[in-house]
């Protein structure tokens, strides 16, 4: 495999707050690269989704973690995105849902969930080189990585991103949600590089970390 890095598969961490442009970026960055691209959020969205299916109460802790344990859930590398399947399906539309977004959270709060998805997102490892999205890439599921990355923008600017996209949603809510867990909680991983983007467009951004990773992947020789 080419391009690896000191022998193991070079892994980008690509963490911030919602709607802050991870998956615009991680995607643009994932194929200038040739790595493959990771959506953890969808993971955690995917789970989320699977518990409402299954009549899992929300405030049933052991519930989710047992559920966790039990489902049928597989990666798979579909043209270079890594999705994870349930029950041999791919959620793409459920998962975005007003109804499965107020879910995720509650989900992804529960240490036993945050375990198993430890174990699964370091396993895409097998898959290659990889730009993963999240918000404990660097800090919690990769922390031994070199390549760590921090987008931010504006609350104002974040809002009107994703009223652009038809979503209205209260994103202060859910930043202070994934900031305040418990169990690897958003925050900014030592020696991540923080791009404020507020006033840049994805071009922009993904470029200056396209050309930062070339360069220090050169260097590194
Ligand atoms: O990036 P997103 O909006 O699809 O993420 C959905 C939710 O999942 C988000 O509220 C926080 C949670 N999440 C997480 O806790 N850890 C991750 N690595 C990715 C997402």
């Amino acid at each position: 495999q080419p391009n690896l890095f000191m022998g193991e598969p070079i892994v980008i961490a690509l963490d911030g707050t919602s709607a802050s442009g991870k998956s615009t970026n991680a995607k643009l960055v994932a194929k200038a690269l040739g790595y493959v691209y990771v959506d953890t959020g969808a993971m955690y969205r995917s789970l989320a989704w699977h518990c409402l299916e299954k009549g899992v109460a929300l405030d049933n802790e052991k519930a989710i973690a047992s559920l966790c344990r039990r489902w049928k859930a597989e990666l798979r590398n579909d043209d270079g995105h890594i999705r994870l399947y349930v029950d041999g399906y791919f959620p793409e539309k459920e998962i975005r849902t007003a109804k499965t977004s107020a879910a995720v959270p509650t989900v992804a709060a529960v240490p036993g969930v945050r375990k198993w998805m430890k174990i699964k997102q370091r396993d895409c490892a097998r898959f290659g080189n990889l730009v993963m999205e999240g918000r404990d890439i660097g800090s919690n599921i990769f922390p031994e990585t070199d390549f760590k990355y921090y987008l931010n923008a504006s609350l104002d600017e974040r809002a009107k991103r994703r009223a652009a996209d038809g979503v209205d949603e209260n994103l202060a809510e859910r930043d202070k949600r994934d900031s305040q867990r418990a169990s690897a909680p958003l925050m900014i991983a030592l020696g991540a590089r923080v791009i404020d983007n507020s006033a840049m467009t994805a071009e922009e951004t993904s470029t200056l970390i396209i050309n930062e990773m070339r360069e220090r992947l050169e260097a590194a020789g």
